[in-house]
C-alpha cells in the first residue's frame, strides 16, 4: 500500500458532506480537513483586520498565515463569514496559497479526507477515491432551515432558499477551479438518501478501493 490513502470530497453548500466526511475520517482513522475553512479563516483575518474583501494582494498574505491546526468550526461558521468566503474563494493567488497547504495535509498518514469544491478536480485530482456529493437546492435549503429552527432559532426557507442559489453560482461559475465533477467522481444524490445510507454507499466504494490498493 501506498504511504497515505486520500479521499477527495465535493459538492455544493449544505449537501451534507461535512458530516459524511467526518464519520468517513472517523471510520478509516483517517485525518480529515474541512478545506472550506480554510477560506473562512481567511475571509475572518480580513474582516477582524478591517481590510478589503476585493484587494487580491491583501487577502493572499493573509491567506499565506493560516495555520491548519487552528481551524474552529464554531467561530468560522456564520453566515457572514460565508460570504465572504465564496468572495474570496474566486482569488487564484488565494487559492494558490491555500491549495498548497491542503495539498501538504492530504500526504498525511496513513490516510485522509480532504472536502471542499475543487478536491478531486485540481487539490487532490490523483486521489483513488473521489466524492460527488449532492442534494437539490430546495432540499438543500430546508436542511439549513431545519437545522437554525432545531437550534431555538427563527428563519425564513426564502431567504434561506435565495441564498443557497446564489452560493452555487459564485461556486460553479468563477473561473478558477470552479464547483464541477471531476471525470472519475462517483455522485451521491443525498435528496432523498439519509445519511447513513450516503455513509454506506461511500464506505462500499472506500472499502473497493482499498483492496485494490492493497
Ligand atoms: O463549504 P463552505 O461553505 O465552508 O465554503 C465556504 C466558501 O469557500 C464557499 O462558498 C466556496 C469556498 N470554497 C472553495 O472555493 N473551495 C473549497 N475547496 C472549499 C470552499
Amino acid at each position: 500500500m501506498s504511504k497515505t490513502f486520500t479521499i477527495a470530497i465535493d459538492g455544493p453548500a449544505a449537501a451534507g458532506k461535512g458530516t459524511l466526511s467526518r464519520r468517513i475520517a472517523d471510520e478509516y482513522g483517517f485525518h480529515h480537513l474541512d478545506t472550506g475553512l480554510t477560506y473562512r479563516a481567511t475571509a475572518k483575518a480580513l474582516l477582524d483586520a478591517g481590510l478589503a474583501l476585493d484587494d487580491e494582494q491583501v487577502a493572499e498574505k493573509m491567506a499565506h498565515k493560516i495555520e491548519l491546526s487552528g481551524l474552529n468550526r464554531d467561530i468560522l461558521s456564520s453566515h457572514e463569514i460565508g460570504e465572504a468566503a465564496s468572495k474570496i474563494a474566486v482569488m487564484p493567488a488565494v487559492r494558490r496559497a491555500l491549495v498548497e497547504a491542503q495539498r501538504r495535509f492530504s500526504e498525511r498518514a496513513p490516510g485522509t479526507v480532504l472536502d471542499g469544491r475543487d478536491i478531486g478536480t485540481v487539490v487532490c485530482a490523483g486521489a483513488p477515491v473521489k466524492l460527488y456529493v449532492t442534494a437539490s437546492p430546495e432540499v438543500r435549503a430546508k436542511r439549513r432551515y431545519d437545522e437554525i429552527i432545531g437550534k431555538g432559532g427563527t428563519a425564513d426557507f426564502d431567504a434561506i432558499f435565495e441564498d443557497v442559489k446564489r452560493r452555487d453560482e459564485r461556486d460553479m461559475g468563477r473561473a478558477d477551479s470552479p464547483l464541477k465533477p471531476a471525470e472519475d467522481a462517483h455522485l451521491l444524490d443525498t435528496s432523498e438518501m439519509s445519511i447513513e445510507a450516503a455513509f454506506q454507499a461511500a464506505k462500499s466504494i472506500i472499502d473497493a478501493a482499498l483492496s485494490r490498493n492493497n
